[in-house]
């Protein structure tokens, strides 16, 4: 059976950008793949946090993951820093991997940028990436198209090591969706909605009450026209919200535009409010019964076990690939 792998950063509250990119993927896939699924915890401290707020973030996550509909019979599901022998794998990477290449990334260009005083942490970020995708040999990793250049590099380190040393890893895909790869931020619809946006306007929260979600669908920018059509370069507003409302309505985006033929922008954002908040609803209700059950934690305990052993066996060949053995 292939295998699919993704993981989310404990760093903020989850949006529907990140269901739709990320986890609304893996639902679809977790019948027809050994699907794993996992918080990105190590990932999280590339930059600077507060260690209290993290550990309450690392189990919303993990409640919020299944209350979404990931499975625990169908999915492996656990916490990257309990698996010690990805930091094992990451380093033996990294050993393997340009510095030029590293310092190449988008995303660390633009997130060292903004801070002054960043990590080592955040160039070696892809690696640690790669790491996690690698020692399981995955084929396939769902995300949302700001991570597809750091599937690219795991998938050209592990060329490279694999030419170096001998058939070791598997080769992953990216795997992003055509419609929802990037959803746009409500208030600025060119650029990304993010959980770290500092306009709590701009996204909406998996765990925002009925209330706010309609606020903010209703305050989303838009444009001057009133037709209710696709188009992302001259309607990017629109074209956002009729993507948002197709993944959470399971209706296409061409019956969309003919259901609001005529309609106005008022009407059509009601309907988006109303689609959110029913699915919504029902997902914060079935977060509230998991978050303090030990019904976490055992989903967790059983995960980590398999990708620790997993991982252990990748992490001993790739040392006797490289030599580091004493007889
Ligand atoms: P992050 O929020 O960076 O931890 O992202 C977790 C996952 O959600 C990654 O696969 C991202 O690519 C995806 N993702 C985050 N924001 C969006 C968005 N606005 N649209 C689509 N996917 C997203
Ligand atoms: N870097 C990813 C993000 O911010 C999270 C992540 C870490 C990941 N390791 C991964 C995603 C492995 C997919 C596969 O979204």
């Amino acid at each position: 059976m292939q295998k699919v792998l993704t993981g989310l950063q404990p760093t903020g509250e989850l949006t529907i950008g990140n269901y739709i990119g990320s986890i609304k993927q893996m639902i679809e896939l977790q019948n027809d793949y050994d699907s794993y699924i996992f918080i990105a915890d190590l990932h999280a401290i590339t930059l600077p946090q507060q260690p209290e707020v993290l550990k309450k973030r690392i189990r919303e996550v993990l409640a919020l993951y299944i209350a979404c509909g990931i499975d625990p019979e169908k999915n492996t599901i656990y916490v990257q820093s309990e698996n010690e022998y990805i930091p094992c794998i990451s380093w033996l990477l990294e050993c393997n991997t340009y510095y030029g290449e590293a310092s190449r990334m988008i995303q660390f260009k633009e997130k060292s940028k903004k801070n002054a005083n960043f990590s080592v942490g955040l160039l070696t970020y892809p690696i640690l990436m790669a790491a996690d995708i690698l020692y399981l040999d995955t084929d396939y990793v769902p995300v949302g198209i700001d991570q597809k250049q750091h599937v690219e590099i795991a998938r050209d380190i592990a060329d490279r090591f694999n030419k170096t040393y001998g058939e070791t890893f598997h080769l992953p895909q990216p795997l992003i969706r055509n419609s929802g790869a990037k959803i746009k931020d409500l208030k600025d619809p060119t650029k990304k909605m993010s959980k770290s946006s500092e306009n709590p306007n701009s996204s909406i929260r998996l765990l925002d009450p009925p209330e706010k979600i309609r606020k903010k669908i209703m305050a989303a920018t838009t444009d001057s026209e009133s037709s209710i059509h696709y188009d992302p370069e001259k309607k990017p507003g629109i074209s956002n919200l009729l993507t948002i409302c197709s993944v959470f309505s399971n209706q296409s985006i061409s019956d969309l535009e003919n259901q609001f033929k005529g309609k106005n922008y008022g009407e059509f954002k009601r309907y988006v409010a109303d689609v959110l908040c029913e699915k919504l609803s029902e997902i914060q209700t079935k977060y509230e019964q998991l978050l303090n059950s030990n019904q976490l934690d055992e989903i967790c305990e059983k995960g980590i076990q398999k990708a620790r052993e997993l991982a252990k066996e990748k992490y001993e060949l790739m040392k006797d690939k490289m030599g580091l053995i004493r007889k």
